[in-house]
Order: structure tokens, then sequence, then C-alpha cells
């Protein structure tokens, strides 16, 4: 699947045209660094339904009926994280920065996603309304300390490791200890630390998610890339550029909102869209 040249253009000129431009993300953009998207076919959430996965208190259960399958799903998380590098969707998003800087504007990027790959890629405004797998923070929401990616890919290794042999409870908990701080009672549900990563029925995270909202309603274009939109406030965004009058240009296999799509994979829309903007 590939867009039309005029598409392309079309969208290239709305970007180059925008003072502030803001980009919204969603797992897509990080599929082609080998991180799961979370409903399409065969996605994370269908191996693992987040009724059951996606809430403190699921995983609190889960911890008590079956850690072994908890340890799969933590691994499954954080290995591929740990392992992940940016490609050329994140690094054109990078360059895109730079090049609307350079002549006299700003953008900035929302993203839904906790990898971090949009920082390593090199993208400097970055709001991560759904929290960061790499920041540690108590159960008030306070910042304890980082967690690098060599730090995650030990801990995948010990959930990998755990999963094998006798004593698999003990084990899961000391390999899953530098992420969640689990209470005496092995409660998860309210882990003394944990990763700041939003889950379901939680608040989005803060300062972000109220400059997310500030940032949208300003932007004169905003580039949407690799979302469902199914996941809402988070979805709201496009809508609030909308209103405000920007022009949305949205990349991916899908399409979930009004306006230029751009058919395709993220790493191989995004370096074209961005080399005919510069
Ligand atoms: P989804 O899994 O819902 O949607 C991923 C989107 O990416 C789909 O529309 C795919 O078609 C598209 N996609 C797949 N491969 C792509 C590629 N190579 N390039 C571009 N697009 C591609 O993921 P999100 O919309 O990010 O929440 O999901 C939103 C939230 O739901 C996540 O932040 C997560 C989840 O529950 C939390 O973790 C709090």
């Amino acid at each position: 699947m590939r867009p039309k040249v005029t598409a392309l253009d079309d969208a290239a000129r709305a970007l180059a045209e925008a003072r502030r431009v803001v980009v919204f993300s969603g797992a897509g953009v990080s599929a082609e660094s080998g991180i799961d998207t979370f409903r399409t076919e065969g996605g994370f959430w269908q191996r693992y339904p987040p009724e059951e996965f996606g809430t403190p208190m699921g995983l609190a259960k889960l911890y008590a009926t079956d850690p072994a399958r908890l340890a799969r799903f933590l691994e499954e998380l954080v290995g591929p994280i740990a392992a992940a590098a940016p490609n050329p969707g994140h690094l054109a998003l990078a360059e895109l920065e730079r090049a609307v800087a350079a002549r006299g504007g700003a953008l900035s990027l929302i993203t839904q996603n906790v990898d971090e790959l949009h920082q390593a890629a090199g993208s400097g405004r970055v709001h991560e309304i759904h929290g960061s797998l790499f920041d540690i923070v108590d159960a008030e929401g306070r910042k304890l300390r980082r967690i690098e990616r060599p730090e995650l890919a030990r801990i995948a290794d010990a959930l990998a490791r755990a999963q094998r042999g006798p004593f698999k409870r003990a084990r899961i908990a000391r390999a899953v200890l530098p992420l969640l701080g689990l209470p005496r009672a092995g409660d998860l549900s309210r882990p003394r630390h944990r990763p700041s990563v939003v889950m379901f029925g939680e608040a989005l995270a803060e300062p972000a998610w109220q400059r997310a909202q500030a940032e949208a309603a300003r932007a004169d274009a905003m580039l949407v890339v690799g979302t469902s939109g199914l996941v809402y406030p988070a979805a709201t965004i496009p809508e609030i550029a909308a209103q405000a009058g920007a022009r949305i240009v949205e990349v991916g296999p899908e399409r979930a909102f009004d306006g230029l799509w751009l058919p395709g994979q993220a790493g191989l829309v995004l370096p074209e869209l961005v080399s005919r903007v510069l």
C-alpha cells in the first residue's frame, strides 16, 4: 500500500504552510521497531485481554492466580521495548521538527507510546500522555528513578528464566521488583513503585495531557501516525485540532480520522512525506 503522489504533495504542502505543527502518534509508529500494536489482528490486547492485563487490579489477580502468565505478559511487554531502536518513521519526525524550527515555526509531538523511541530518534518536544515505561514513580505518582534499556532487557531475561523451574512465584516477584514494588501482602493493585504508564481507568499523565490539549487547540496542521483512534480521551486530540481549524494529515494502513489520508507503513511513508516538506 502506497499513497498517491498527489496526496503526498498535498500533505507536504499542508505541513510546509503551517507555523505550528503537532504530531499525534500511536503504537503503529513503533511497529517497524518490533513493538506490537494493541488492536490489530494478533495484537497485544488479543493475546492479553485488557480486562485482565490492563488494570492494576487485574494484574494483582493474575499475580495471585497465574504468576507465570503475568510474567509472560510482562516479558512480552518489556522485552521488545528494551531491544527496540527508532525506525525511519521516528527519524523522519525528528527531522521534520528541526526543519519546522529552522523556518521559525514549532513542532511538538504528542504520543500515546511509552517506549521513548521518539526521544531516542531526536525529537525534542514530546508529550507522553500515557506515561513512560522508563520513569519509575511511587504510589503517589512522584518520580523515583529512571530505568534504561539495558536494565529493562535484564528484567525481561529474568522474567523469562523465572517462568521455568521451581519456586516460580518467588522468582517472578524478584524479577519484577525493579519495575513493581509489591507491598508485603503481594497486592499489585497498589504497588509501592511502578512505571508511570497509564492503565485503563486511570487519569492521563500530567502535565503532558494539559499541554497536549493546549497545543492541539493551537495547531495549524496535525500529523496523525499509527493510531486506531479508539482510546479516549487520547483520541480527542485530533478532534480538538480539527475543530480549531487545523489541517489533518494521517499516516497508517487504516484510516481513523477525517482529513488527508496517506495509506501505508509509517517507516516508508513518513520519510517520503518529510523529504517533500524540506
Ligand atoms: P492500536 O493498536 O489501537 O492501533 C495501532 C494502529 O497502528 C492501527 O490503526 C494500525 O493500523 C496502525 N499501524 C500498524 N502498523 C503500522 C505501521 N507500520 N505504520 C503506521 N501505522 C501502523 O494502538 P494505539 O492507537 O496506539 O494505552 O492505542 C492507543 C492506546 O491503547 C495505547 O496507548 C495503549 C492501548 O491500550 C496504554 O497503554 C495506556
